[in-house]
């Protein structure tokens, strides 16, 4: 007797936002946790994805930490009009046995609405909508607070027009609550809730969305090699990383006070046993010993916006010949706790072949680099995205402002046998993208 395991079919609930990162951010969940999805029927169109999945534990797995999508049902059925779902409902081959499993758990009835406005029922509308489902004979008491199981009522409407909801729902879908996404941390992580925060701290929905797109592991080793505040330090810390950050800027990584600096932003969210340190350090000049195996790398750049990219060196080395042998009181000028060194600018270009580099020989096979790129929307200039031979491009997610974009960029490594193309070490970039900022794009 062959033993086929049967398969369930759900119904994914999805957020209407950053559709263009929610694919991505699905399938690399599903990849983490070794689940296997047909995306065959998913559209970017609709909040609403039917799947088939092994057990309620894989639903579980799979969309526990994800922050674009609200919730997944075991799905129960459907309906443009609420008798319709009835019928579906009773006709679905697996409803006696449904009905069998639950009958005696305590449970209770929620509500949502896709593009309906506010509610529209009152609490009397709403006790014989559930009335209705009388047929489905529960027997466990109603609990509000503790109910072990969770039915919900999905009512769908189209809107008039872009401001005016429709006035009734054109489609009914009801299921039993497996999961809750993990979408209230957007809010807990609101920057303008933070502790520490400056200009260039990185908003918390897309913070954790890239952390899922980069796989940030619990346990795991997590680097932001351009750390500023810490956001996507937080953000990794939330998922369980242990993470390590640094940047040029030491006024970045020592904050404003013993209150407000990013370890006290890990207090705050009491994650301070995820966070192992920042140090001042130029990316270009790393000084991780080379054998730290580093799980996932995931950060956000200079795009010199606000100041030109710098890294460690002399613009005119020349000028600095034979003075490496100063001394102040007895000591090198430059072992001095008070000296700073000079910096000199650099192409985006060069630091981000740096990065890919960087990523190919400190990453595991199959750990993921994960960072933003700006881009200017200019028509006629293709945007090239940086290549390395041992570095699959996963993943190119763009988010659009009126004249610029910007990306989430996110390989794996593959190591030396992938042989992919490169274009590492030549000129991409035909603008520079401070200067097309500041002329507002015109
Ligand atoms: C776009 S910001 C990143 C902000 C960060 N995600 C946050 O949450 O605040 C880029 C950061 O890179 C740092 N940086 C610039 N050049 C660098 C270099 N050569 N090495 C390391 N960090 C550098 C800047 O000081 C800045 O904090």
């Amino acid at each position: 007797m062959t033993n086929v395991k049967q398969k369930k079919k759900y119904l994914l609930y999805m957020v209407q936002v950053h559709t263009n990162f929610r694919r991505a951010e699905l399938e690399s969940l599903a990849d983490l946790y070794n689940i296997d999805i047909d995306f065959a029927t998913y559209s970017e169109d609709s909040p609403f994805f039917y799947v088939e999945l092994d057990s309620d534990d894989v639903a579980r797995d799979w969309i526990k930490r994800s922050i674009l999508t609200r919730a997944i049902y075991e799905y129960w059925g459907d309906g443009k009009t609420l008798e319709e779902l009835h019928e579906s409902i009773k006709s679905q081959p697996f409803i006696e046995h449904y009905k069998q499993i639950y009958k005696n758990d305590s449970f209770k009835f929620e509500f949502e609405n896709y593009r309906g406005g506010s509610n529209k029922y009152s609490t009397k509308d709403r006790i014989k909508q559930i009335e209705s489902f009388g047929y489905l004979q529960f027997e466990g008491k109603i609990d509000l607070k503790k109910a072990k199981q969770v039915y919900t009522l999905i009512e769908q409407y189209e809107p008039i027009s872009d401001n005016i909801a429709g006035e009734k729902p054109t489609h009914f879908i009801f299921g039993r609550l497996v999961q809750t996404s993990n979408r209230r941390s957007v809010e807990k992580f609101d920057l303008k809730k933070r502790p520490y925060k400056g200009t260039t701290s990185f908003e918390a929905e897309l913070s954790l969305i890239s952390c899922n797109i980069a796989q940030v592991k619990f346990g795991s080793f997590m680097y932001d090699p351009f750390a500023g505040t810490g956001s996507f330090l937080v953000a990794g810390g939330h998922f369980g990383a242990l993470v390590f950050g640094s940047d040029i800027d030491g006024r970045m990584i020592r904050g404003r006070s013993l209150n407000e600096n990013i370890s006290s932003n890990f207090k705050h969210y009491d994650d301070s046993n995820k966070f192992l340190d920042v140090m001042t350090m130029d990316f270009t000049h790393n000084a991780l010993r080379s054998n730290l195996v580093i799980d996932t790398i995931l950060c956000d750049p200079p795009y010199g916006i606000r100041e030109s990219i710098k890294v460690l060196g002399a613009r005119d080395p020349e000028r600095f010949v034979g003075k490496e042998n100063i001394e102040i009181d007895g000591e090198k000028a430059y072992l001095r706790k008070d000296y700073i060194p000079t910096k000199k600018p650099i192409s985006l270009d060069l630091l981000l072949d740096d990065l890919l580099n960087f990523a190919s020989e400190r990453l595991p096979i199959n750990g993921r680099l994960a960072f933003w790129m700006p881009t200017a929307n200019d028509e006629n200039i293709e945007t090239i995205v940086p290549l390395h031979s041992h570095l699959e491009l996963k993943y190119n997610c763009v988010q659009e402002f009126n004249k610029w974009s910007r990306r989430l960029l996110v390989y794996i490594n593959r190591g030396p046998s992938f042989n992919g193309p490169t274009n590492n070490g030549t000129k991409r970039s035909t603008t520079n993208f401070r200067e097309r900022y500041f002329s507002n794009f015109n």
